[in-house]
């Protein structure tokens, strides 16, 4: 395959250290603000910027971006995330999320992904680095979506919908799904994110020792 060598593009200023520290899911999108052509090239080309082994790239991605797509497909993936809560908890509906829980939003995102303005669909050549060279690139790509401003979420799938969805789009057999993104401009805007503070998920020099910080 042919190889490019791209710049920087002038778009993305944002210090790589406020992208990552302000990065989230954000799974209320705009329906009404579109986004452009020359932003989902940019995020693409960081994403295909990213390591893979042996520098084979193989991942894939198909830009869904057709309105009555987007509509049909939020009803798979509305499907495909009450699959995934059923299979977990016997869930079927809102009324068995118990108060409190971290599903609350993500039971959320399975009913508003119909207004998304595009929906990214990651997918990979079959190998056995398939998944571990999908995802760097993956990571770029929400990063550079951040930069721009654009909010994004990683998201999967259930087996139960992926025939019909690799139908719908005329995806080959030999496609590896990994993750599914809507992107689109925040309904709120990207607030703070919590995380397990690295003393407690970092050994040093032998696992069980801890960093030498708190
Ligand atoms: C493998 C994976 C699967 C995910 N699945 C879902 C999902 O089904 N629905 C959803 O709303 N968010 C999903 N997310 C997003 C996570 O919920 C989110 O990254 C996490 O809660 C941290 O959110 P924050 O960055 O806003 O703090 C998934 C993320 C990953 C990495």
């Amino acid at each position: 395959m042919e190889m490019v060598r791209l710049p920087p593009p002038d778009e993305l200023t944002m210090p790589v250290g406020e992208a990552m520290f302000t990065q989230r899911a954000i799974r209320r999108l705009d329906p009404n603000k579109p986004v452009s052509d020359e932003h989902l090239k940019i995020m693409l080309d960081a994403a295909s910027k990213a390591p893979s082994g042996g520098n084979t790239q193989p991942a894939r991605y198909l830009v869904i971006r057709d309105r009555g797509k987007i509509a049909e497909f939020g009803k798979l993936y509305h499907e495909a995330w009450w699959a995934k809560r059923y299979d977990a908890y016997g869930w079927t509906s809102q009324a068995d999320i118990p108060a409190g829980s971290v599903y609350k939003w993500p039971a959320l995102l399975a009913d508003e992904m119909v207004n998304a303005p595009v929906v990214l669909l990651c997918y990979s050549e079959a190998s056995a680095v398939a998944e571990s060279s999908t995802f760097p690139g993956v990571q770029n790509l929400l990063l550079a979506a951040r930069a721009l401003g654009i909010g994004s979420v990683l998201t999967t799938l259930h087996p139960t919908v992926m025939e019909r969805v690799n139908a719908m789009f005329g995806v080959p057999d030999d496609m590896v799904f990994h993750c599914c993104i809507p992107l689109g401009y925040p309904r709120g805007n990207f607030g703070p994110t919590s995380r397990i503070p690295t003393s407690q998920t970092t050994y040093w020099d032998g696992w069980g020792t801890a960093p030498p910080w708190q």
